[in-house]
């Protein structure tokens, strides 16, 4: 016995790596039923798994002899993108089960990007309300709408870290931080995939676009990215790694090339990086005609790029139909292998029987759901507490805010009283006859107590072409009765009889959002020049303002007394806006990005590295330092910032310990006061700098934060808890690591005013 006890430790260790390599049985109970149907599939059908065509025009109980049905009974359709309505999708699921050959299902997914027909606050605003859990609420919501409607997968959390606020698409992400975009990631995944993705209250994720789209040059869309690895790893890439962690099951390429490849032909990007580095293994589709414009890329022609583009490890090809069109003749001519086409056709399939659509094509169709799920007076109620989270107020002098409900109120601005506006870009579903304006949501606050006087004010935009570029889903703003000057006039008598101004201001909601780049990004149209009179009358002014983007707020910052900024608040953005604006609510959101002074600082965000000749704080230039000779290099209102109708005060930061060996964890806390009368809420941020390493650092990095509520007159204490995980970076090499030395703690209410302390950590 003695002789083989060595034995035994072997035969176990064996056994455990056995178990631990196996795969779970409903794995592999997964993996026998897609080779069975693997098995019957011609090579026509899997490549037509691989497509995903837009819907068409399908008319409900028709479907079957429409041109999108006629293909789906070929065996040409995957999946379909943006259909809307539970009957509709029922109709056209129900050909592919019942009049197909191998009766696969398809799967039906749609961009529902911050709710579904209860619209949530958009993406940006969402991340400025600091709030896991509220975030992630909002998904849940969103996807218990959405699968009630027959929507199985959602073209979302879309996690592009930006930078440049002239990009429109900022809108859409969690702003310029890596950290905070990965806890938002993650909150969005969590929300809409629940714990089990074959319920059919839960839908796949898709996070987007993989990757860096958002460092499009100079902020126009779909434009080059160029960067460098180190950059790349730390601060672009982090999100997208959350999500996946996260276990979203898709990712979708973007549309940018990175350092000169396509990210939808980009081997490295799509396969090594996704695949090889991070394990993910769900499928990859590319973004809307993705494949088609490698063309213009000038990677080749149509059958050359979709070679490309499958090869690099693309799965899904919407709506180009490249490689519908091409595949065939790529795999005769030896192009592609067998195996690439069955492993993306593999992975679309698993999808399909991840979302249990294998079990029941009708799960996600059920018409009853329809009708009383979505839109609930539930939701709304929820959508309107989610929106008076993320607004940020980002000046209130001699606390002109909140206004009382008493006297008259004047209610003055083109998104005073304008519907289409409300729900923000990207609101698929939203049905803006349900949106609550601000003057509604005014009016429903004072009741009797006040009264509300409207007046227009001013057009968001006065140049026809750009009202026409930007009005689309908006109201046509420009008024076809009055003039820019009348406008004007009517508004400052309405104001000169009340006691106070509320003006509501800013973009029009398809300002920001897809190809919505705009290279001056201050208050569109004469929107400045109607404040400017409004401020003459000498009433106290507030400005509510509307936007997708940092805007460039120098001059209203200087003359305003108070702003508000209310991004774009979905479907009860009225009510939640007057919630606010009246104390019901004190605001408590945080900028999830940096506004600039003007254009010219761009890009500029927190996190940058210190340079060999740094400016001292508070200086404006000094001869050979970096900085501009006519801008200080401050931004207006830095990252992390937002007000609050109290005040908090910090105390100095403690850490337990100030020198750490290894694995320890590291303690730090501060005391935070309610010092100001309202009872409120404030985001402690943590931030760390390493000062020494073996390549630049950046001057800070946000590391962790925590929202607390705090009573008038209460203090609270915040404690982080520092590990070795958080000093991590990517160094030269791409090693993820963290190197011994000097680190210093930061902690406050945001990434500028912070109390800190140093510690030292040895390995
Ligand atoms: C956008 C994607 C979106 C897709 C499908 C594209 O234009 O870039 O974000 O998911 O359309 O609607």
């Amino acid at each position: 016995m003695k002789k083989y006890s060595f034995l035994f430790p072997a035969l176990l260790l064996a056994f455990a790596i056995t178990l631990q390599g196996q795969p779970m049985p409903d794995e592999i109970k997964m993996k026998n039923f897609i080779n069975e149907l693997m098995d019957k599939m011609t090579l026509e059908e899997k490549i037509g798994q691989l497509n995903l065509p837009g819907s068409g025009d399908i008319v409900t109980g028709q479907t079957s002899n429409s041109n999108i049905g006629l293909r789906i009974k070929e065996g040409q359709v995957g999946g379909l993108l943006n259909l809307k309505s539970v009957e509709k999708i029922r109709d056209v699921q129900r050909v592919a089960v019942e009049e197909t050959r191998l009766k696969i299902p398809l799967m039906f997914g749609m961009d529902v990007i911050h709710g579904y027909q209860t619209t949530f606050p958009i993406p940006l605003g969402l991340a400025a309300s600091w709030d896991r859990t509220l975030i992630e609420k909002s998904a849940r919501i969103a996807a218990q709408e959405a699968t009630a409607d027959g929507i199985c997968w959602t073209f979302s959390p879309m996690v592009d870290i930006a930078r440049d606020p002239r990009w429109g698409r900022i809108a859409e992400g969690a702003g310029e931080d890596a950290y905070l975009g990965s806890e938002v990631a993650k909150a969005f995944v969590h929300g809409y995939q629940g714990k089990d993705l074959s319920k059919n209250n839960t839908m796949m994720s898709c996070v987007k676009h993989f990757a860096l789209y958002g460092a499009a040059e100079g902020g126009r869309d779909y434009n080059t990215v160029d960067m460098s690895f180190q950059r790349m790893y730390n601060e672009y890439l982090p999100p997208y790694k959350a999500a996946i962690d996260a276990g979203a099951g898709s990712v979708m390429s973007s549309f940018n090339e990175i350092n000169g490849i396509p990210a939808t032909a980009n081997k490295w990007l799509l396969t090594d990086l996704l695949r090889g580095e991070w394990g993910f293994n769900g499928f990859v589709l590319t973004d809307f005609t993705g494949i088609n414009e490698l063309m213009e890329h000038g990677l080749g022609d149509l059958q050359t790029v979709s070679a490309l583009a499958l090869n690099a490890g693309v799965d899904l090809d919407m709506v180009g139909e490249g490689f519908l069109s091409t595949l065939k003749k790529s795999f005769d001519e030896g192009k592609i292998s067998q195996a690439t086409i069955d492993q993306a056709c593999r992975r679309i399939l698993e999808a399909k029987y991840k979302l249990g659509l294998f079990d029941d094509p009708y799960r996600y169709c059920d018409v009853n759901r329809a009708k009383t799920e979505i839109a609930t007076p539930e939701n709304f109620q929820a959508a309107r507490e989610i929106a008076t989270q993320t607004f940020v107020l980002l000046k209130n002098e001699k606390e002109t805010l909140p206004i009382q409900k008493k006297g008259k109120i004047a209610l003055i601005g083109p998104l005073a009283d304008n519907r289409k506006n409300m729900a923000g870009m990207w609101s698929v579903a939203v049905k803006h006859d349900q949106s609550v304006t601000v003057l509604e949501g005014f009016k429903e606050a004072v009741g009797k107590k006040a009264e509300i006087f409207y007046a227009k004010g001013s057009n968001i935009v006065d140049d026809p072409k750009l009202d026409e570029w930007t009005g689309s889903w908006g109201e046509p703003g420009i008024d076809p009765d009055r003039t820019p000057a009348q406008l004007r006039e009517e508004a400052v008598a309405v104001a000169s009889k009340c006691d106070v101004v509320v003006a509501v201001m800013g973009e029009s909601a398809e300002m920001s959002g897809e190809s919505s780049s705009r290279s001056d990004i201050s208050l569109p149209g004469s929107q400045r020049v109607l404040l400017e009179a409004l401020l003459q009358t000498g009433k106290p002014v507030v400005l509510v303002l509307f936007t997708g983007r940092p805007l460039i707020l120098n001059w209203e910052n200087e003359n305003i007394p108070a702003i508000l900024n209310v991004w774009f608040g979905g479907s009860t953005a009225g009510q939640a806006i007057a919630d606010v604006v009246f104390g019901t609510v004190n605001p408590s959101g945080k900028l999830p990005v940096t506004f600039p002074q003007n254009v010219g600082q761009i890009p500029l965000y927190y996190n940058h590295k210190n340079t060999g000749r740094p400016l001292g704080e508070d200086e404006w230039f000094a001869k050979f330092l970096s900085n501009y000779l006519d801008v200080t290099n401050d931004p207006l209102y830095p990252f992390g910032y937002g007000l609050s109708y109290t005040s908090f005060t910090f105390s100095d930061l403690k850490l337990d310990q100030n020198k750490l060996t290894g694995n320890q964890t590291l303690k730090a806390s501060i005391d935070i006061t309610n010092s100001g009368k309202y009872d409120g809420a404030e985001v402690v941020q943590l931030y760390i700098r390493d000062l020494v390493g073996s390549m630049t650092r950046p001057v800070k990095e946000l590391k962790g934060f925590q929202k607390v509520f705090i009573k008038a007159g209460e203090t609270k204490t915040v404690t982080f808890d520092i590990t070795p995980e958080d000093l991590k970076f990517y160094n030269y090499d791409l090693k993820y690591d963290w190197e011994a030395g000097d680190f210093v703690i930061m902690a406050g209410g945001n990434s500028r005013d912070v109390k800190s302390a140093q510690v030292n950590w040895l390995k």
